[in-house]
């Protein structure tokens, strides 16, 4: 078993590049690189990809896992029958390929190049009940798309959740943080999971498994700056017409503010930011599907989050 560090990007298909880049430009990202048959952009933080297109018929391709090391990309490759090798795409790196108990393409990878972290304007503090640090200076920000840092999660539908939450632990050390329950505590459909780093804390939700039945994609989501950041980008979407689907709210598990949208090919993508981190020592947690797709404060979904 190897502990991966964190989720990398997400990898779609799509019929128009040219689209995908202007939505994905209002969502946040910039391009790192194009070619004839595929994007590859990039978000404020060090990595260099944060999302992948290859031209096609729409769809979810996969993701990618970061690994701490080059032998723990060889233990991934012997216990899988696999090889290493190098990325031959935009990023540099090597990476092995796997399939998860659906038939998901993982890539496991190590060494991409690391890119310096960009700026993003900085806004004047809050003044909080009780801690007023903003004295005699205005709040301004300045309009256009939010600030996307990274990639922070993927939601999966899978076909049976024991079973692919299993092979991720196994394979790459998840952890499961909420289990979530529908009806009797003992039915678990599904779990929120995070990467084992031990002392280190970690986002509460790295990786999602939804037992539906059914193996597909659910949703990704990018962290971006801070709340005024996700605001601004949010009345960017909505002057370009891109469709809503939930938000702006605080989760009950993970406790990020979060907001909903859908690409030009109905891929549900989200922004966050100010979500929980835990460490390796935080056991396992149970909540229902009430909660799950429940919310601290804001709307409810305007679709069906399930599916
Ligand atoms: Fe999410």
């Amino acid at each position: 078993m190897i502990k991966v560090e964190d989720i990398v990007y997400a990898r779609f298909r799509a019929p128009d590049l040219d689209k995908m880049e202007a939505f994905l430009a209002d969502f946040g990202m910039q391009r790192y690189a194009r070619t004839d048959t595929a994007l590859y952009m990039r978000g404020v933080g060090s990595d260099p990809i944060v999302h992948v297109t290859e031209l096609g018929d729409p769809g979810f391709v996969g993701l990618a896992l970061q690994a701490s090391s080059e032998a723990d990309l060889e233990s991934v490759a012997t216990a899988n029958g696999a090889s290493v090798e190098t990325r031959t795409e935009p990023g540099g790196g090597k990476h092995v390929l796997v399939h998860d108990p659906d038939g998901f393409p993982i890539e496991v990878v190590h060494g991409l190049d690391k890119l310096d972290v960009g700026e993003v304007q900085e806004i004047a503090p809050l003044n909080a009940r009780l801690d007023k640090p903003r004295k005699g200076a205005v709040k301004r920000m300045k309009a256009g798309p939010a600030h996307v840092h990274r990639l922070g999660h993927i939601v999966l539908n899978v076909t049976d959740y024991p079973k692919s939450y299993a092979w991720y632990h196994e394979q790459f050390g998840l952890l499961k943080s909420d289990e979530i329950y529908i009806g009797d505590e003992n039915t678990v459909i599904g779990a929120f999971t995070r990467c084992d780093q031990g002392e280190k804390f970690v986002d509460h939700h790295t990786l999602f498994l939804l037992g539906t039945g059914k193996p597909g994609f659910n949703h990704a989501a990018w962290e971006v700056a801070d709340l005024d950041d996700l605001m601004l980008g949010r009345d960017v979407l909505n002057d370009k017409g891109y469709t809503p689907v939930w938000g702006v709210g605080r989760h009950i598990l993970g406790s990020q503010v979060f907001d909903y949208w859908r690409d030009p090919w109905g891929h549900t993508v989200e922004h966050w930011t100010d979500g929980d981190l835990f460490d390796a020592s935080t056991p396992p947690g149970k909540a229902s599907v009430q909660e799950l797709l429940g919310k601290q404060w804001g709307p409810e979904p305007l679709e069906d989050m399930a599916g």
